[in-house]
């Protein structure tokens, strides 16, 4: 996945997809070290995020990408009813399976093998949530109609990820601090992700929602947790807001006519 850690803002005039699209096999082992959770902040600042803007309590939850599954840890213990992570691959799944095991006895987790461009459910969702995955994704527009597609009516589809219209300054800051061994992953992964334009004119193409592309706030002050996970947190993973953003989808109740 590194390529090389080169910080030209130029280069992020087109995208550039990543080399693979899943992170499978020793690329997954090295991501989920990668990820130091519980040290790192991001997970638990998006699910009080997510707490804060919908309530999560008793909710169907999917998680798309879920990876290792530590979004859907957070959010399980803010009170969900299910949380359900998919991904493609075999290795992540494997992990969070395992990892959750007792969870998932008692049917509160739950993770699937599946590819988001047919994923097998039905519109059953209260919230469909995508964290740090979708940069990751080859075919966009097929994945944002089929994440609409599972979300229930009424429904709301969340996704925070890298954005490439940064200024110089906001991405250098953020490639600055990240560790050396990761710094090439995280200057691909913006490479790879959308701009807040390339986000908008993917919706004309989908019936039935409202949305909003927004650059991510300073989650500072959010809650009293967050400022704990903040401050806890060896890496200023907060600072993530600089480089991010997040489209926020709601699916309205079909009328019969
Ligand atoms: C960068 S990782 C992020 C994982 C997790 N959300 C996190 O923040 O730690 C992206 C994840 O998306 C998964 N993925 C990529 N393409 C996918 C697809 N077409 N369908 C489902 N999952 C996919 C990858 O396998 C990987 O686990």
């Amino acid at each position: 996945m590194v390529t090389r850690n080169s910080t030209n803002l130029s280069e992020l005039a087109q995208r550039v997809v990543e080399p693979h699209e899943l992170v499978e096999g020793l690329d997954a082992i090295r991501y989920i070290k990668a990820c130091d959770y519980q040290k790192t902040s991001d997970y638990g600042i998006l699910a009080e995020e997510l707490y804060k803007k919908f309530g999560l309590l008793g909710k169907q939850v999917l998680e798309i990408g879920s990876g290792s599954g530590n979004l859907c840890e957070e959010l399980m213990t803010m009170g969900t009813g299910l949380v359900v992570g998919v991904d493609a691959a075999e290795t992540m799944v494997a992990h969070a399976s395992k990892k959750y095991e007792s969870l998932i006895k008692e049917g509160r987790m739950k993770f699937v093998r599946a590819s988001v461009y047919g994923m097998p459910f039905s519109s059953e969702f209260d919230m469909v949530v995508c964290q740090n995955s979708f940069h990751q994704l080859y075919k966009p527009r097929e994945a944002l109609q089929e994440m609409v597609r599972v979300a229930a009516p009424e429904g709301v589809v969340y996704i925070a990820d890298f954005r490439r219209d940064v200024s110089e300054d906001s991405f250098r800051r953020r490639v600055q601090y990240t560790k050396p061994e990761i710094r090439g992953d995280l200057i691909n992964s913006i490479r790879a992700s959308l701009t807040k334009q390339e986000f908008r004119d993917m919706f004309d193409s989908i019936p039935d929602i409202s949305f909003s592309v927004k650059d991510a706030e300073n989650p500072t002050g959010l809650s009293e947790r967050v400022d704990e996970l903040i401050k806890r947190d060896p890496v200023p993973h907060w600072l993530d807001y600089l480089i991010s953003q997040r489209v926020e989808i709601k699916k309205f109740k079909r009328r019969c006519i």
